[in-house]
């Protein structure tokens, strides 16, 4: 636990200055569990098509996600970029592969959640590893389903981790992701300007590489180039950020969790238009398969 001096500087540092120097697990040391959830801890924004809370809108996405790519009771699914595995604590409850493998980066968030699984008595179907999607430490062609719940953008390269996706999916299998991208250059040049602002604002506090900025198309050709064939990527973006941000501007106390400097600046953007603070940022919902043979 760090010092309320340390905290303080921490977040300071983050988010006052784009090149923080942070790598992506002290982000999440950082924010560790100041989500605006009330009862889970997960850290996606969720999918607000029909969802009333953050909770609902959060298992929402996990569960769009885990039907996308046809999670069923006899699967092996590697999860990568868990957060605090509350996504595998719901998908083996939902969904009940036979076997849940987590891969992340964060020590912190792996250590809570294999208590959590411990708690829930799950251990022997949920295996939290600590490991990186762009290293799998898992063998060739063993797991049915790999998922990428908001996650990817992350990764130094997402291309790295189609070509491990590849790698490990029997032939056949699903891959799945939750996925943050640019948008389409406006060619309005104050849209432009506002498109430019958002994603630099996202990208240099998320450690998004400038490798991983790239379109719906592009992401749909590196899929293909990976090996991967029925290859589908579309936008969800209207059900996620316009409603997201409305639903925080209604509800402030669930920013209560927050650093004090966090909780200022989501303030401050919550004043503004959802329109213009998210104007560079696509969030789309990806598919593909492993050819049979
Ligand atoms: C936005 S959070 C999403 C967490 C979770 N999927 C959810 O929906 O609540 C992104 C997660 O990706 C993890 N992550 C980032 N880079 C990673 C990498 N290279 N390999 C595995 N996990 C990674 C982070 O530690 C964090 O848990």
């Amino acid at each position: 636990m760090p010092s309320p001096l340390a905290n303080f500087l921490g977040y300071l540092n983050w988010l006052a200055r784009p090149s923080h120097g942070l790598s992506t697990s002290e982000v999440y040391d950082l924010i560790a569990t100041a989500s605006p959830t009330e009862h889970g801890l997960y850290l996606n924004l969720g999918y607000w098509r029909e969802a009333e809370t953050m909770d609902d809108a959060s298992e929402a996405l996990a569960m769009l996600v885990a039907d996308a790519g046809g999670m069923t009771s006899g699967d092996i699914v590697l999860d990568c970029g868990f957060g605090f595995a509350d996504q595998d604590l719901l998908w083996a409850r939902e969904r009940q592969p036979q076997q849940i493998i987590g891969l992340n980066i964060t020590a912190s968030q792996v250590e809570r959640a294999r208590q959590r699984v411990a708690d829930a008595g799950l251990e022997d179907r949920i295996d939290l590893r600590e490991g990186s999607a762009t290293g799998m430490p898992v063998p060739d062609a063993s797991v049915d389903l790999v998922v990428s719940l908001e996650s990817a953008f992350h990764y130094q390269t997402r291309e790295d981790f189609f070509a491990e996706a590849f790698r490990v999916l029997r032939p056949g299998g699903r891959l799945v992701t939750a996925d943050i991208l640019p948008m389409p250059r406006s060619s309005r040049f104050v849209t432009r300007m506002r498109q430019r602002l958002s994603w630099y604002l996202v990208a240099s506090r998320f450690n998004i590489p400038e490798a991983n900025r790239y379109l719906i198309q592009p992401y749909e050709m590196k899929l293909e180039a990976a090996g991967f064939d029925g290859v589908g990527v579309k936008s969800i973006r209207d059900d996620v950020y316009a409603p997201l941000h409305d639903f925080l501007a209604a509800n402030p106390r669930l920013l209560e969790r927050q650093h004090w400097l966090a909780k200022l600046l989501a303030r401050a953007t919550l004043t503004r238009k959802a329109t213009n603070v998210y104007a560079g940022l696509d969030y789309i919902l990806a598919v593909a398969r492993k050819p049979a043979r």
